[in-house]
């Protein structure tokens, strides 16, 4: 029987990957899974947590006792997190947000013609960075996909989004992160960085919640 360190709770995950619309038959998006997302989820409601999941598109069936809000683009994102964010406790961003949109939606299919086509892109908001900006008391958790000199972009994200801890991927392998079942991480603080070596997503998962209840010192 598992202790139900986190009971009385709440926490905000996202997960998954955006979809942006380009016309109705194309999009563009990126290989997140939501595996990460969802073993975060589904421990923090064994922790005996009060859980809300904001899910991209994915594959996965929602786990049990587990609050999910199904979204699709990074201004959707956007939306359902700014709107609960201020009952959470702990907020986890392992959702892949889509940096760029199409500027223009179309309405019908867009034709073939000859020559290239060029899309034009604007950026999206950066929901993470915007909460760091709300924050209060929560304690706000963000994730970095990065494929070279990981501590450096993760030291500089913890910094300037204003999070409590990031959670560094290493995606140049691809026997961890995006898809994969299992991942390797370093979970950085201001002052620590713990290195979980390659494990399910489930054990990544709970070895993250053991730094975080560490962190805000429940027992
Ligand atoms: O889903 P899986 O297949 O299991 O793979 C897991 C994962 C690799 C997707 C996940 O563990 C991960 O690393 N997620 C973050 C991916 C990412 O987009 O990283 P980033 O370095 O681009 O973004 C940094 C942080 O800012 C992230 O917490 C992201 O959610 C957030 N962000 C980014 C852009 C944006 N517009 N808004 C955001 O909030």
């Amino acid at each position: 029987q598992q202790k139900k360190t986190l009971l009385g709770k709440r926490v905000l995950i996202s997960a998954g990957p955006t979809k942006e619309r380009i016309d109705p038959v194309r999009f563009m998006s990126n290989h997140s899974s939501g595996k990460m997302g969802y073993q975060l989820a589904e421990v923090a409601q064994q922790l005996g947590a009060e859980v809300t999941l904001v899910s991209g598109p994915v594959n996965l069936a929602s786990p049990v006792g587990v609050k999910l809000i199904q979204i699709e683009t990074a201004d959707e994102m956007y939306q359902a997190m700014v709107e609960s964010f201020d009952q959470q406790d702990i907020v986890i961003k392992a959702a892949a947000v889509a940096d760029y949109r199409p500027v223009k939606q179309h309405d019908k299919k867009l034709k073939k013609q000859d020559g290239d086509l060029a899309i034009e892109m604007e950026r999206t908001q950066d929901i993470l960075k915007a909460l760091g900006e709300k924050k209060t008391n929560q304690y706000l958790v963000g994730f970095a996909a990065e494929s070279d000199n990981h501590m450096n972009y993760g030291e500089k994200k913890l910094k300037e989004k204003n999070l409590d801890a990031i959670v560094i991927n290493d995606i140049s392998n691809p026997s961890i992160g995006f898809q994969s079942d299992q991942n390797e991480v370093t979970f950085m603080t201001n002052d620590q960085h713990d290195f979980f070596k390659s494990a399910s997503k489930n054990t990544i998962a709970t070895q993250i919640f053991n730094r975080i209840i560490e962190e805000i010192g429940v027992d």
